[in-house]
C-alpha cells in the first residue's frame, strides 16, 4: 500500500509541497503519495479525521491552521512548543505527534546553501508574530553574538523576547524599527507579513554591516518589497525563502520516512520553473 500524506491549507491551489515531496519521494525510492487538502476556516479537525481515517500516515500545515494543528496534537515536540504552532503532523496508531520544521529549514538554507555563518554574527529578525516566533529558538541555537528583535508594535517585541530572554545565553534586544539608528548587522531576516502588503520594513540607513545577507522569510516570482530595500540599503546578498520551503519540507520527510532527501536538485528545479 502507497503511504498518504497531505499539505492542509486554505487556500491550497498555490502549495508547491506536493511538487517538493513528489521529487524527495522520486530520488529517494519511497513508495508514498502527497496532495493538497483544502480545509474549511472552521474545519481544520474535521478535515485531518478524515484524512487520518482513510489512512494518511501524517500532513503538512500551512495558513491558517498552524494553530488549529498544535491543538490537534496529542503530543508536541519542543520545537513545535518554542514556535507555539505545527506545520507537521505524524499520525500514529495511539497519538498525533505535533512539530515544527520552518526554523530548522530556515538556520539549514542560511548555514548550508547559503554558507552564512550565524555563530557570533549579529542578527536582526523583524518581526513578533507567529513567523517570528517559529524561527527565533532555532537562531537562537546557533549562539549569534547578539540578535535584536525589531517590531512595529513594541509591545510585541517585548512579549516575544519575554518568552525566550531566560532560556538564552545570546545577547537579546526587543526594540521598534527607529531605535535601530547606529546599529548595524550581518545577518537581517524579515519574518514580518510586509512583503504581503509589497511594503518594507522602515528601517534606518546603516542597518547591513559589509557583506551582510538580507532573507525574507516570503517567496515570489520577483524579489519581495523587502528584498528591493534591502539591495537599495546595501545588503550584500539578498535571498528569499524559498530554500527554507525546500529545507522544511526535506526536514518533515525525515521525520515521517527517516529518510534525508537531497534538497539541491529540488531547489533548482523548482527556481527554474
Ligand atoms: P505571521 O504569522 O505571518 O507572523 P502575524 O502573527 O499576524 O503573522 O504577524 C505579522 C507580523 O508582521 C507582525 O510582526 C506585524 O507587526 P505588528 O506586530 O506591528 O502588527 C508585522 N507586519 C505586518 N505588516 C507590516 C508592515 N507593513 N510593516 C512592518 N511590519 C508589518
Amino acid at each position: 500500500m502507497t503511504d498518504r500524506y497531505a499539505v492542509i491549507g486554505n487556500p491550497i491551489a498555490h502549495s508547491k509541497s506536493p511538487q517538493i515531496h513528489a521529487q524527495f519521494a522520486a530520488q529517494t525510492g519511497q513508495d508514498l503519495q502527497y496532495e493538497k487538502l483544502l480545509a474549511p476556516l472552521d474545519g481544520f479537525a474535521a478535515t485531518a479525521d478524515q484524512f487520518r481515517a482513510a489512512g494518511g500516515k501524517g500532513a503538512n500545515v500551512t495558513v491558517p491552521f498552524k494553530l488549529d494543528a498544535a491543538r490537534y496534537a496529542t503530543r508536541l515536540t519542543p520545537a513545535a512548543q518554542q514556535a507555539g504552532a505545527v506545520n507537521t503532523l505524524i499520525f500514529h496508531a495511539a497519538e498525533v505527534v505535533g512539530d515544527n520544521t520552518d526554523g530548522i529549514g530556515l538556520v539549514r538554507d542560511l548555514t548550508h546553501n547559503l554558507q552564512q555563518l550565524l555563530r557570533g554574527r549579529r542578527i536582526l529578525l523583524l518581526g513578533a508574530g507567529g513567523a517570528a516566533r517559529g524561527v527565533l529558538q532555532p537562531l537562537l541555537d546557533e549562539k549569534p553574538a547578539a540578535l535584536v528583535l525589531a517590531n512595529r508594535t513594541l509591545a510585541k517585541a517585548l512579549e516575544l523576547a519575554a518568552l525566550f530572554q531566560q532560556k538564552t545565553p545570546t545577547q537579546m534586544r526587543p526594540c521598534g524599527f527607529a531605535e535601530l539608528a547606529g546599529q548595524s548587522f550581518d545577518v537581517v531576516v524579515n519574518a514580518t507579513a510586509s512583503s504581503l502588503q509589497d511594503e518594507a520594513p522602515p528601517l534606518p540607513a546603516g542597518v547591513y554591516a559589509p557583506g551582510a545577507l538580507a532573507y525574507d522569510l516570503m517567496y515570489a516570482p520577483q524579489p519581495t518589497a523587502f528584498m528591493r530595500a534591502a539591495q537599495a540599503a546595501g545588503a550584500a546578498r539578498v535571498c528569499d525563502g524559498l530554500g527554507m520551503l525546500v529545507e522544511q519540507a526535506a526536514q518533515s520527510f525525515y521525520l515521517w520516512r527517516g529518510v534525508r532527501p537531497d534538497t539541491a536538485p529540488v531547489l533548482v528545479a523548482l527556481r527554474a520553473a
